[in-house]
């Protein structure tokens, strides 16, 4: 496994066209270790992982969310979601910081993946929860569509300096 390296994260891109090459169980796994691997308010890591293999499944998710077209076509969805406990007040920021490190994982592995939002919009909230039989305790944060990706994309950063304060705004 090669290190995570700062151009990993300019080449780190949205990616939406995916060829048919398989993502390995390792692979895989690396990924969940990197989610896992994120920092959490007082360590609380409230969080679980649903991986999606099954086409039907990613089908359906795809059916329900209009901007994850490109699920039926990747081998593997990873659906991190939060599980709160009563004062969780930074499960968001915890999931974000997750969900983050799996893209910058993939980068680091050669593969492509996309962020597709899930909460807080609740429609798709409750569609992932039919679909994938997640209890009431847990909330469905996004689905990540992991592939090998078949477009290119060129490393950048978005850099401005104009957003850059000193000391005080
Ligand atoms: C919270 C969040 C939700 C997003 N939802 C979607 C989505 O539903 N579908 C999609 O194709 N991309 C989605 N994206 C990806 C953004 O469109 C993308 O990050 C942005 O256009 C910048 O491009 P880049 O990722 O290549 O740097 C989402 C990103 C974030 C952070």
């Amino acid at each position: 496994m090669r290190p995570l390296t700062i151009p990993d994260l300019f080449a780190r891109r949205s990616i939406r066209r995916y060829t048919q090459e398989p993502v390995t169980e390792e692979q895989v796994t690396t990924l969940l270790q990197a989610a896992m691997a994120a920092p959490s308010a007082n360590n609380r890591q409230p969080w679980a992982f649903i991986v999606v293999t099954d086409q039907a499944k990613r089908e359906a998710l795809a059916e329900g969310h209009p901007y994850a077209k490109m699920l039926p076509t990747v081998p593997v969805c990873i659906v991190p979601c939060g599980v709160p406990t009563g004062n969780d007040t930074f499960w968001v920021e915890d999931l974000s910081a997750a969900t983050e490190n799996i893209l910058l994982a993939a980068t680091a592995l050669g593969l492509g993946s996309v962020w597709c939002g899930v909460y807080p919009n609740m429609a798709r909230v409750a569609e992932a929860r039919q679909i994938l039989g997640i209890p009431e305790g847990a909330v469905p944060f996004c689905y990540i569509a992991i592939g090998h990706g078949d477009e290119p994309k060129e490393s950048r950063t978005q850099y401005d300096v104009a957003r850059v304060h000193r000391n005080a705004w």
